[in-house]
């Protein structure tokens, strides 16, 4: 990825026009992937889930037909939380989850330090991250630790199978998926993105 990833200019720029991308994977791919460690994770208690850097992607409209309507939305640029909101009242026809301007590396002063979560879960929004190197995807693994509820997971896809490869991370890291990426010809080397199920330690 290019640095201006972890830009906000550069996804305000790009959301003036986009009103709906999947990064990596569909939603509906994704989700049939982290379903079962989603109904796991909310076994005791009703899923409270916050999906960071939504973006303009539309993977809470399945969270909320699954029924999981306890759902904040996180993004740092304003426009994605609106073009969020739009892709909730074009699928139910009004909008009933919480659409949230947070920075992913300040989660600590971002959000309310009581509000906790049984349920983190970011498409991709951890590339973004690391391209402002190691300190900020360590920062926002610290905010998503803070923010977890008793027994909570951290739910994250990335094309890197090296992403959460880092020193102090307070996290147990297990690859749950390995997603084969398309090939453009036959004899292209296999490539697979991964979905990690991150635990506190
Ligand atoms: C690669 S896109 C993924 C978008 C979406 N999750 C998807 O799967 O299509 C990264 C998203 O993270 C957001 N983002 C990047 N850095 C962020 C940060 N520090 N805090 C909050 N959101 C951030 C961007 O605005 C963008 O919406």
């Amino acid at each position: 990825m290019p640095a201006d990833f972890e830009k906000q200019s550069y996804w305000r720029q790009r959301f003036a026009s986009e009103t709906s991308f999947e990064w990596l994977v569909s939603s509906q791919y994704f989700m049939s992937i982290i379903e079962p460690y989603l109904v796991a994770a909310c076994q005791e208690y009703p899923a409270i889930i916050l999906h960071l850097g939504s973006g303009t992607s539309d993977l809470q409209n399945y969270f909320r037909k699954r029924g999981w309507i306890d759902v904040t939305n996180v993004d740092y640029e304003p426009l994605a939380l609106e073009r969020g909101r739009q892709l909730e009242e074009a699928a139910f026809g009004d909008v009933k989850m919480k659409y949230v301007v947070a920075d992913a590396t300040q989660l600590a002063s971002d959000l309310p330090q009581n509000c906790k979560f049984n349920i983190v879960v970011d498409k991709s929004t951890v590339d973004a991250v690391a391209c402002a190197g190691e300190t900020a995807l360590l920062r926002m693994a610290s905010g998503v630790r803070d923010h977890l509820a008793e027994g909570g997971v951290w739910i994250s896809l990335s094309y890197s199978q090296y992403r959460f490869e880092l020193q102090q991370l307070p996290f147990e890291v297990e690859v749950v998926a390995k997603i084969p990426t398309p090939k453009l010809k036959a004899n292209d080397p296999d490539v697979y993105y991964s979905c990690y199920l991150l635990r506190p330690k």
